[in-house]
This record gives structure tokens, sequence and C-alpha cells, in this order.
């Protein structure tokens, strides 16, 4: 049997009933949104419903389905229209899938990028960040739970003083939602970026982004949305403005299930994952050999389930091979796609070994996986 550490990456188990949704849109002649009258429709706004109602009550019409949170940055970002002229404050803690579209505009069109460190807590250095807000930025992103060390960032505030500052706001919530409540009344975000296999159980494959009313993204990806097929151009209204092809429909019946699921049981399941991180980061903290990255002591209500550490005298690489190998145990090792930030919490260049639980992790996995990397580390 072996105990899956690794949910920030794509978390397992699915919610119960995503795989036999998945296997029954299969199993059943396939139809598509505007081409027929059929189940997808529904599946399709059961998702924007569902995501909409777990968003704080926004207007499922702003919720746009894509396949993953990388396609949803990718539209948000290149949608912006950024020219040479504009600066766009980000930082440290991004993924890859932040960083890499602005690399590609920064190459392209000469946009300047501000990236803020963190302090030594892991959260955004504050005086950094209201100082390159000073030279107006157009756009900022922000990642709101860091996929590496789990610490949740205070965006509510970050993202306020960036509206202030004039500027678009994108919050990359790609850790956070399903991990922790979400507001967007609350939060000053513009757009928030969200994925389906990650804290809400759902299929890979799916995932979308709210944007917010006021908020017109330039479309670059345009094409069949088998509504209005008489126009020469790409319809404007949302949310298809933003959509284009044959959406996913299994990955969407699964995801629809998933939120299904999540509303009657989400909370019991943020809690099981808080419980089950305090043990697994205390038992870690506890075990002598090991280092953790960005810990807080005992404020755990600063993290979701995700721990990065390392054992004295191993190499994380072969950390994770043997935990694999040996002890039936799967976590993820390396730079986790957020190449930057291990500079700034001491784990550069090789980065950490990660164990991320989920609400289905249970006490004895905990267990078991600590007795492992004690025996290791001793
Ligand atoms: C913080 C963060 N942003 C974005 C992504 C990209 O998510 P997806 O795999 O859905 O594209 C991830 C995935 O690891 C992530 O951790």
């Amino acid at each position: 049997v072996k105990i899956y550490l690794n949910n920030a990456a794509s978390a397992w188990p699915r919610a119960p009933g995503v795989a036999e949704a998945i296997v029954r849109t299969l199993e059943t002649p396939p139809s598509h949104p505007g081409r027929s009258v059929s189940c997808c429709v529904d599946v399709i706004t059961q998702c924007r419903e569902s995501l909409a109602r777990l968003l704080g009550g926004v207007s499922a019409e702003r919720i746009v389905l894509t396949m993953n949170a990388t396609h949803s940055l990718n539209i948000a970002i290149l949608g912006m229209a950024l020219q040479k002229s504009d600066m766009v404050v980000t930082s440290v803690t991004e993924h890859n899938s932040v960083l890499r579209p602005l690399h590609h505009l920064q190459s392209r069109n000469g946009i300047q990028i501000r990236k803020i460190r963190l302090d030594s807590h892991g959260s955004i250095d504050v005086a950094e960040y209201r100082s390159a807000l000073a030279d107006k930025p157009r756009l900022v992103v922000l990642n709101h739970v860091s996929n590496v060390t789990g610490r949740i960032q205070d965006v509510a505030s970050l993202l306020a003083l960036a509206k202030n500052a004039g500027a678009v706001t994108i919050l990359d919530a790609s850790q956070s939602l399903g991990h922790i409540p979400l507001r967007a009344d609350e939060l000053s975000a513009d757009i928030i970026v969200f994925t389906g296999h990650k804290g809400l159980h759902g299929p890979a494959g799916t995932g979308g982004m709210y944007v917010s009313p006021g908020i017109e993204l330039e479309q670059f990806y345009v094409g069949g949305t088998g509504v209005r097929s008489d126009l020469s151009m790409h319809p404007t209204e949302m949310p298809i403005r933003l959509e284009a092809g044959t959406p996913n429909v299994p990955g969407l019946s699964g995801l629809a299930t998933a939120l299904q699921w999540y509303e009657s049981n989400g909370e019991a399941l943020r809690e099981t994952e808080h419980q089950q991180s305090i043990l697994l980061r205390t038992g870690l903290r506890d075990t002598s050999g090991i280092r953790l990255y960005g810990d807080d002591g005992d404020d755990f209500s600063k993290h979701i389930g995700i721990t990065s550490f390392r054992i004295d005298g191993w190499d994380v690489e072969e950390t994770g091979f043997v935990l694999q190998e040996s002890f039936d145990i799967i976590c993820r090792t390396g730079l986790h796609c957020a190449p930057l930030i291990h500079e700034a919490i001491g784990s550069a260049p090789e980065g950490t070994v990660r164990f991320s639980v989920s609400g289905f992790t249970t006490r004895e996995e905990i267990d078991t996986a600590l007795a492992a990397v004690r025996n290791l580390a001793s």
C-alpha cells in the first residue's frame, strides 16, 4: 500500500464519485454545449455555479473553465496585452506558471518585472512591495499559498495595496482553493486563478479562473464556441470570450462531482488536513537531523498541509527515491517548479523534499512517514 504525500502536485484520492462520473461521460454518446441539448451543458453550468458559490457568491458568468491553472494564468497574463513600458510586480514565491509567461513577455515585448523578496518568515517583504507599487505597475500577480512551504500570504492586504496603486491584480489560488476558505469580495483580486486537480480533489486537465466585472481581457485564443457561429470574430461576452474549442467534458463532469462533494464535505476535509499537517510538521521538527524550510514555529494558522524539509547528509533526490522504493511513500523532491523561493528559504540550489497531505491522509500514514524519515535520519 502506497502512502501518498504528493497532494500539492495532484491530489489523491480524487473526491468520491469523480472516477464514476468520468467513466459515465465516456460511456455516453458525446455532445457539446450549443451543438445539441445535452447533459454536458449541465455539467459545465454546474461547475461554473459551484465555483461561483465557492468563491463567495460571485456571478457564474464570470467563471472561465480551462485545462489547468497554467492555462488560466496564460490567458490572464497574456490577455493583459502588456506593452514595453508596462511594469509587473510579482514575488519570488511564484510558480513557473506565473514566472514563465512573464519572462516570455519580457523577452518578447520588453516589459519590466519586479520580483518582491520574502522576509525571514517567508512572507512578502511589505516595505519592498510598497516601494514597487509606488512605481505604478500595470499588473500585480501574487501567489496565495507557496507550493514549496505551504505558507499562506496575507493577500487580502497585499492586493488591496495594489488596487490602491491602480494595478490590475491576479491571485494564483492554485494551492489555496479547497485548502482555505476564499471569498472574492474580501480579496481585491481582479482575477482568481485555480485548478481542479489539487485542493478540490477533481481530475487533472480541469481548472479555471474568476474574472471580476469590469476586467476585459484581450483574446489571444479564439475559435469554435458552438454558439454564434455566424460571427466572423470570436464572441466577446463572458465566459465564452475566453473559452474556445471542445471542452474537457469528461474532466469537467469529474470536477462537477468533486465540487458537489466538496460543498458538503469541504469543511471537514480542511480540518483534517490541518490536523495532519500539524502532526507532520511537529513530528519532523522534533526529529534530529531534519531541517524544515519556511517553518513558523507553533503558529500553524499560516500554513496549509505542505511541508518542505531535508535530512542531514542526504541528497534530496536520493531521499525521495529511497522513500518511494523502500518505504512506499510518494512525495516530491527538487525545486517544485518554483525556482526562486529556494534562495529565500535557504534550500537553493537542490531544493527540498516535500510532503503534502490532504484531508484524506490518515494519522497512521503520518506516523509511518515520520518513522521512515527518522530511520533515514539516524
Ligand atoms: C502555486 C502554483 N501555481 C500554479 C500551478 C500550476 O497548476 P496546474 O498544474 O493546474 O497548471 C501550481 C501547480 O503545481 C502551483 O503549485
